[in-house]
């Protein structure tokens, strides 16, 4: 196996990297910046600099290699515009399915997000349920779309399959996308804690040692044109924000604001802050359920679900003991 990984740099992608180099494979890495490697060795390792909308670049890295795993995304709920989404996630993804055809690659894997299933009802969805609302931001929809395309080329004899991780938690680089934990690592440190009146809605948050190993597991059993929710546990906000304070050495208190208050301020903000993370929309997304049902990776891939507080606790630690 000679395996192509895209956005290897990346929160998801490093820690996926580091495991295949555990298990001894041959690594070809597709980066734009080859310094941001996170790894202490780099054994069986290939780098070329490169990027996912340059199709050159991608020739170079992906000839000779046998398997990929294509993680490598704009991971942003708002960014720059759809255009950048669409340049990155959709036309990125074209490009690194087109060559994958094109190199007679044995088997892909696409990481997609649990995001294209949108909010649920009070029961968690699974990967056959109806959407039950539009799309709420450029990223879902990319998503989807890059999506569609894998199951296009399945179509055309692609052996590929979709993975789609829910709100992805644990160690790992502090990028964007590894929201969760950064919110984790805040609350640890504040002593007092504004936080929308959302303690009811429940999300499902997936431990990242379970993703990597749902990925692992769908390049071994997933099935082509197929897509596997990796997912955790169901969990209230309120169970979220009670057990990181109980954490706390600095016994974080949390005042709950309601949620059109917290809105109104979040859009104030915004105009005096283009880059400000919570936005109204980001608020509107938290405010709603997104439970999710990870049986069917469980019963195909053998999938395994690692507690939240189990999960949480490992996070915890790394974060007061490790993390830069
Ligand atoms: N984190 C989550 O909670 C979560 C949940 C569901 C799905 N996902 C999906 O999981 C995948 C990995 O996400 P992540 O959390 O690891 O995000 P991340 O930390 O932001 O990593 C994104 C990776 O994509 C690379 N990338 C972006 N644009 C590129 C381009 N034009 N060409 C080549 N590489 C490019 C980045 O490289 P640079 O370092 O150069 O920017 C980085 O390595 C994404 O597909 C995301 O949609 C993540």
């Amino acid at each position: 196996m000679k395996i192509l990984i895209t956005g290897a740099t990346g929160y998801l992608g490093s820690r996926l990297t580091q495991r295949l180099q555990q298990e001894g494979h041959v690594l070809v890495l597709l980066v734009r910046e080859p310094k941001a490697i996170l790894s202490a060795s780099f054994a069986n390792m290939t780098i070329h600099k490169g990027d996912i909308t340059d199709p050159a670049s991608i020739a170079k890295a992906m000839e000779g290699c046998t398997h990929v795993y294509h993680t490598a995304a704009v991971a942003k709920y708002q960014s720059s515009g759809m255009d950048r989404f669409y340049e990155v996630n959709v036309t990125g993804t074209r490009n690194i399915l087109e060559a994958a055809m094109r190199f007679n690659i044995q088997k892909l894997v696409f990481t997609s997000s649990a995001a294209v299933f949108g909010p649920s009802l009070d029961i968690p969805l699974t990967e056959k349920d109806p959407r039950i609302e539009s799309f709420e931001s450029d990223y879902d929809f990319s998503k989807h779309l890059a999506g569609n395309l894998v199951r296009e080329f399945v179509q055309k004899g692609l052996n590929a399959v979709i993975v789609n991780p829910s709100r992805v938690f644990g160690p790992g680089p502090a990028t964007y996308s590894n929201g969760v934990t950064r919110m984790i690592r805040y609350l640890l440190t504040k002593k007092i804690l504004f936080i929308p009146e959302i303690g009811a809605y429940r999300s499902n948050y997936s431990f990242i040692e379970d993703v990597v190993d749902g990925h692992v597991l769908a390049m071994q059993k997933g099935k082509a044109g197929e897509s596997y929710i990796l997912g955790g546990e169901n969990i209230s906000y309120a169970e979220l924000f009670n057990s990181v304070a109980g954490y706390s050495s600095s016994k974080c208190r949390l005042i709950k604001i309601p949620v059109d208050i917290i809105k109104g301020a979040a859009h104030f903000t915004s105009l005096f802050n283009r880059n400000t993370e919570l936005t109204a929309s980001l608020i509107t997304r938290f405010a709603k359920h997104r439970m999710l049902n990870s049986r069917k990776a469980i019963s195909e891939l053998g999938y395994r679900i690692t507690p939240f507080q189990e999960g949480l606790h490992l996070t915890i630690d790394y974060l007061k003991n490790y993390a830069p």
